[in-house]
């Protein structure tokens, strides 16, 4: 598996119904990077560093697999491979963003290493990995 430059618009996030606005998007941040495996996109994934959500750390905008590419360590390997990132840039934190009731990626964040911080807004919660290493 690698992680290299695409065009995500295809896949089926409604947010982004065309490839303009979710290049518009991705433009505001600073690492954006799309999940290929095999000459086959899987899925998309964007993050950056000193977003307000974690001004001394990296943010994960958005990771996303498409159903058929879930639970097989695709999301791990993005994760892990992020995580060393900010190891090199001496960025010790990554938040994300989880939407409520989302008992599975609670789960699944927290087999990864992430810590809940609790609710943000009636929409989801946010959860923390600090760098330990
Ligand atoms: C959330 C998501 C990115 C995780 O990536 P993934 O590739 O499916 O997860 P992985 O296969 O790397 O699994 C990571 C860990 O979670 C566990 N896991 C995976 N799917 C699971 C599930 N459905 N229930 C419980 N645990 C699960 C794995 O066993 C693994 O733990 P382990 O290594 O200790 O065995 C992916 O499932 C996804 O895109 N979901 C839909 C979109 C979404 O909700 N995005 C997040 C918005 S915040």
């Amino acid at each position: 598996m690698y992680v290299a430059n695409g065009d995500p618009y295809t896949m089926s996030d409604r947010r982004f119904p065309d490839a303009g606005s979710y290049a518009q998007y991705l433009n505001g941040h600073q690492n954006k990077e799309f999940i290929v495996f095999e000459n086959r996109r899987v899925g998309f994934y964007a993050y950056s560093f000193n977003h307000t959500k974690n001004p001394e750390g990296g943010y994960v905008h958005m990771i996303y697999l498409d159903d058929k590419y879930r639970a097989k360590g695709y999301g791990r390997y993005v994760l892990n491979k992020t995580m060393k990132h900010c190891k090199r840039e001496g960025v010790k934190s990554l938040v994300l963003h989880s939407k409520k009731g989302n008992h599975i990626n609670q789960d699944i964040y927290t087999k990864l290493g992430f810590k809940c911080l609790g609710d943000v807004d009636d929409t989801g919660f946010l959860l923390k990995w600090e760098m330990t290493f």
